[in-house]
């Protein structure tokens, strides 16, 4: 088959990006991964995709050196920038292991997506980069106008909102300034099967949902049921997380509630 394109996924062993890594081989691109170590176990089932040995091909890349960006961009009709730090909790040094790697980062791919003449990019953004804004009217749809203000977010310790902010800011800057097509996504929770064998932030949330460490403030307090779980068409993802992480029917969330957003999200998968 003749090659469909060639496109460049950074952070491509993500939890995100390995699904989108997945679904363009099997849709006959070529691709371009880009991980820290391609020969961490971590990134071990990338290589195991449907016509990875043909089409998928890995970069060792860090964000901040440009050279192994250009390196990873060259040749690619299309990049998607999905690669940003996501840590699962607070960081002692958020301006060094946040904002600079997912800012400059941000440019150094759209700099060298702009030299390498790509056609489009797709950067990941985040509803992080929209929702921390305390001065939106109450009720009013978060569109594109809307932003995480960058002082709240500090004032907050909203350090992951602010890194997707700012980075996304900069992104809609460059396209304006350098013609560069680029397109932004701004995805909320991502929940789902992980095809990575870490575990990612958005899955350690589901964790905790489950386990009642975290409690969705504003949500009304909510009573799952076992069967809920068990009946809907997710069960083969909650019981491979029970099983993976044993949680059991005893953890308080169970009885106590507060999980409405867990009980949407079953919900809607009935
Ligand atoms: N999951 C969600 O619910 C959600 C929601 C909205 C938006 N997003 C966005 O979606 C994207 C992917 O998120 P995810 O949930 O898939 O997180 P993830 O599994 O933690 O993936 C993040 C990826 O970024 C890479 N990365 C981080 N810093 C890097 C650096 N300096 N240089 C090169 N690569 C670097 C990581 O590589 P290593 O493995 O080497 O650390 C990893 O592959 C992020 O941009 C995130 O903001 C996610």
């Amino acid at each position: 088959m003749a090659e469909k394109g060639r496109v460049c996924v950074t952070g491509a062993g993500g939890y995100v990006a390995s699904w989108l890594v997945k679904l363009l081989l099997s849709n006959g691109y070529t691709v371009h991964g880009t991980v820290r170590d391609p020969h961490d176990e971590k990134n071990a089932h990338l290589m195991k995709f449907e016509k990875a040995s043909e089409n998928l091909k890995l970069f060792k890349v860090d964000l901040l050196d440009r050279s192994s960006v250009s390196a990873a961009i060259k040749g690619c009709d299309g990049v998607f920038h999905v690669a940003s730090p996501v840590p699962p909790g607070s960081v002692p040094n958020p301006e060094v292991q946040l904002i600079e790697p997912a800012v400059k980062g941000t440019l150094n791919v759209l700099e060298e997506s702009s030299e390498a003449n790509v056609k489009r990019v797709v950067f990941v953004s985040s509803a992080a980069a929209v929702s921390m804004n305390p001065a939106w009217p109450e009720g009013q749809v978060k569109d594109e106008a809307c932003w995480s203000d960058k002082e709240y977010c500090r004032k907050t310790n909203n350090w992951y909102c602010l890194s997707k902010t700012e980075a996304e800011s900069e992104a809609l800057e460059f396209a304006k300034r350098s013609g560069l097509d680029v397109v932004r996504v701004c995805p909320t929770h991502v929940l789902g099967p992980k095809l990575q064998s870490s575990t990612n932030a958005s899955i350690l949330v589901l964790i905790k949902l489950l386990k009642g460490y975290l409690w969705c403030r504003g949500l009304p307090t909510f009573k799952i049921r076992e069967s809920v779980v068990f009946e809907c068409k997710l069960p083969l993802f909650f019981k491979e997380v029970f099983r993976e992480f044993q949680v059991t029917k005893e953890e308080p969330c169970w009885y106590q509630g507060r999980c409405q957003l867990l009980f949407q999200l079953i919900l809607q998968f009935k």
